[in-house]
C-alpha cells in the first residue's frame, strides 16, 4: 500500500492502536496528524515517525470539544493542504459492571468520547472531504459493536452506536467520493486492555482464551486492517465492519 501524497488524521494517536496505525501510515508515505489530549505521548508518536524519516505533527485535541475537533481539521489543511484519510480511533472504557448501579457520569463519559467524539470528528472531516470530493474514514468500533459483553453494557452500546453512525454516514456520502468503514478489534494488547484486566495475568489469560486463536491481538495487527480499509485497494468497500479478533465473533 502506497500512501505517498496522502494526509491522514489519527485521533487517540498518542498510544495503542492509534499510535501503531499512525506509524504504519507514515511508513507507507502518508503525512500524519496525531490528535489527542496527552502532549508528551503525542510528541513521542511524532518523534517516532520523524526518526523514521516521516512527516507528522501533534495537535492537542479533546474529541468531545467541537472547537478542538474543528481546529484539528483546520490545522491539518493549513499545514498539509488537504485531508485524505481519517482514523477516528480515540475511545474510553471502564464502567461499573452492574447496570443498576451505574452513574450518569459513567454514561456521559463513555457516550461522549465513543459516540459524540466520532460524530464530531466525522462532521468536520466530511465537510473538508466534500470540498475535495474524496476521502476515506475508518472509525474504531469493537467486537462489542457486533456482539454484547454483559460486564460493559455502556461500552457495548457505544460501539453499536459507532456501527450505526458509520453505516448511515457511509450511505449518505456513498456518491460523494467518501468511503466510511469501521474496524472491529477483539482484545488487543494496549493500555485499555491493561485497564480491562486490571493488569492481572489470570484475567489476561482468560481474555486470550476467549479468542479461538488463543491469544490477544497486537496493535500492529489492527493497523494493517485499518490501512487496507483506508487504501484504494478498498475502493468499493463502504459501510463495512472489518473484524480483527482471532475468530472471536465467529463462535
Ligand atoms: N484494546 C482493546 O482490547 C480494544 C478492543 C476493541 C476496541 N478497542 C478500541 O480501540 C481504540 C483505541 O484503544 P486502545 O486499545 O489503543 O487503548 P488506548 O487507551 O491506548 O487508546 C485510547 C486513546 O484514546 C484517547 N482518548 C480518550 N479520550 C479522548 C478524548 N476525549 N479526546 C482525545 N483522545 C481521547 C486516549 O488518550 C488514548 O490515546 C478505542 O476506541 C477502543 O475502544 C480497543
Amino acid at each position: 500500500m502506497n500512501f505517498s501524497g496522502k494526509v491522514a488524521i489519527v485521533t487517540g494517536g498518542t498510544s495503542g492502536i492509534g499510535r501503531a496505525t499512525a506509524i504504519a501510515y507514515a511508513h507507507q508515505g502518508a503525512k500524519v496528524v496525531i490528535a489527542g489530549r496527552r502532549v508528551i505521548e503525542g510528541e513521542e508518536t511524532v518523534k517516532k515517525i520523524e526518526d523514521a524519516g516521516g512527516k507528522a505533527f501533534f495537535i492537542p485535541t479533546d474529541i468531545v470539544q467541537e472547537s478542538d475537533v474543528k481546529a484539528m481539521v483546520d490545522k491539518t489543511v493549513e499545514v498539509f493542504g488537504h485531508l485524505d484519510i481519517a482514523f477516528n480511533n480515540a475511545g474510553s472504557y471502564g464502567e461499573n459492571p452492574s447496570l443498576s448501579e451505574q452513574l450518569d457520569s459513567e454514561y456521559e463519559r463513555i457516550m461522549d468520547v465513543n459516540v459524540k467524539g466520532v460524530w464530531l470528528s466525522m462532521k468536520y472531516e466530511i465537510t473538508q472531504m466534500l470540498s475535495q470530493k474524496s476521502g476515506a474514514i475508518v472509525n474504531t468500533s469493537s467486537i462489542l459493536g457486533v456482539v454484547a459483553m454483559p460486564s460493559v453494557p455502556l461500552y457495548t452500546a457505544s460501539k453499536y452506536a459507532v456501527e450505526g453512525l458509520t453505516k448511515a454516514a457511509a450511505i449518505q456520502y456513498a456518491q460523494s467520493g467518501i468511503r466510511i468503514n469501521t474496524v472491529g478489534p477483539g482484545a488487543i494488547e494496549t493500555a485499555m486492555f491493561e485497564k480491562a484486566t486490571d493488569g492481572q495475568d489470570e484475567a489476561k489469560a482468560y481474555m486470550a482464551g476467549l479468542h479461538p486463536m488463543g491469544r490477544v491481538g497486537k496493535p500492529s495487527e489492527v493497523a494493517n486492517a485499518v490501512l487496507w480499509l483506508s487504501s484504494d485497494h478498498a475502493s468499493f468497500v463502504t459501510g463495512e465492519t472489518l473484524i480483527v479478533d482471532g475468530g472471536y465473533v465467529a463462535q
